[in-house]
């Protein structure tokens, strides 16, 4: 059988959802996954103990902050935090972030608590390709 490709269009997978802190998939491949999340507000401090994850910033300003320092991620831009780093995702106005990394991260990492999203919806974007 011919694999059915089909493209994704951000804006419009975005359009699906407004909740904030909850990433959802809109993409696999070699055991990681794409996913969106709206950001706003102050998230925890976390790290990943076995997993580097990498925020693509489609819109607004993303404070990642760290132990040491605090890096502004803004639109256009990306960065990667090592697996095992700290860090304190703050969002002073809505932000939406694309995130690549493997399928076992867990948004709060090592730490479960109410923030904590176990089973992440995958969102299909059923308009697009042809
Ligand atoms: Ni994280």
């Amino acid at each position: 059988m011919k694999p059915h490709l089909e493209k994704v269009n951000l804006a419009e997978a975005l359009s699906h959802f407004s909740t904030h802190w909850e990433p959802k998939i809109v993409g696999e491949l070699n055991g990681q996954q794409v996913r969106l999340a709206k950001l706003k507000g102050s998230f925890m401090w976390h790290a990943h103990e076995e997993e580097d994850e990498l925020f693509l910033v489609l819109k607004g300003s993303l404070d990642l902050e760290f132990r040491d320092h605090t890096v502004t991620v803004n639109e256009g831009e990306f960065i990667i935090v090592p697996r095992g780093v700290e860090h304190f995702p703050v969002a002073k106005e809505e932000v939406h972030v694309l995130l690549f990394e493997p399928a076992s991260t867990v948004n709060t990492g090592s730490i479960r608590n109410e923030r904590t999203i176990e089973q992440l919806e995958k969102i299909i974007d059923d308009r697009s390709g042809g």
